[in-house]
């Protein structure tokens, strides 16, 4: 494991700063070894700390995890309560680690529409972390990208209404600081467990030049040691952002 670490740390100024996952299969997982759904995000909990540990030991400065989809309201009703009480349970247990580690919480998403009890935990657990900033983690919420995309054409729009800005003041800076990322750089590598090869309305504009990372592992078996397999292929990876190889060779 040293070795691996050592080598991501070697190329630091490869080292993404902000890392996003797709957390799926803990269903498949759960089935495959003969056993209810539930147990298999109860199972992926061990996969967030891990993922935690291994981004602050790569230096990696933001998380962004895909907890709970706008979309997953849909699942039977006792997925999603456990699912909420797991991430209430999640958050009592872990706030001192996240606390004495200098973890800050943030969350994205429609936090408004979430169970109040749920909102309480979480509203506790951003006003508990936010004077650190080791490792910012932002826990994707009840968070849909076409919601939030929609919500912040509304803002502008109210704003336009309102006569505070014109029409031709908006552009990539306005758009970006009226979605629920406004101030956190976009992310340059983006991993999804479970084979699935979608986006799943997970980020869709900051995802605009990411790096995106598959892997056939399910969730629960995505450890340490595989979350830096990906930022070292990650590292290998040139990116362009529209220009050719000679001018980026050129600017170094
Ligand atoms: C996807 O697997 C996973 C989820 C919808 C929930 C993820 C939640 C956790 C890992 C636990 C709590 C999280 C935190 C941040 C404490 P799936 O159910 O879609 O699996 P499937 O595709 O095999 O059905």
């Amino acid at each position: 494991m040293k070795d691996i670490l050592d080598k991501i740390k070697s190329n630091k100024e490869k080292v993404p700063v902000h890392v996003a996952i797709i957390m799926d299969g803990n269903g498949r997982w759960a089935k495959k070894n003969g056993k209810e759904r539930i147990y298999g995000h109860q199972e992926g909990t061990k996969s967030v700390k891990e993922v935690i540990r291994a981004s602050v030991n790569a230096g990696v400065k933001y998380l962004t995890l895909y907890a709970f989809s706008k979309e997953n309201w849909r699942r039977p009703k006792e997925e999603v309560d456990f699912l909420m009480e797991l991430l209430i349970r999640s958050i009592e247990s872990e706030l001192d680690e996240l606390k004495s580690n200098g973890i800050r919480l943030l969350v994205i998403g429609d936090t408004d529409s979430l169970p109040e009890k749920v909102k309480d935990k979480v509203d506790n657990a951003l006003e508990e972390t936010k004077n650190n900033d080791t490792l910012y983690l932002i826990i994707a919420l009840n968070y849909g990208a076409r919601w939030e995309i929609t919500q912040m054409t509304k803002k502008i729009a109210e704003r336009v209404k309102k006569g505070e800005i014109y029409v031709d003041d908006i552009d990539d800076k306005m758009v970006a600081s009226h979605l629920t990322t406004a101030g956190i750089p976009d992310p340059e590598l983006m991993i999804r467990t479970s084979g699935e090869k979608r986006i799943s309305n997970f980020l869709l504009w900051q995802l605009a030049y990411t790096e995106l990372y598959f892997t056939d592992k399910f969730w629960p078996e995505f450890k340490e040691a595989d979350f830096y397999e990906a930022i070292l292929d990650y590292q290998k990876r040139e990116r362009r952002f529209g220009k050719i190889s000679e001018q980026l060779k050129q600017e170094k």
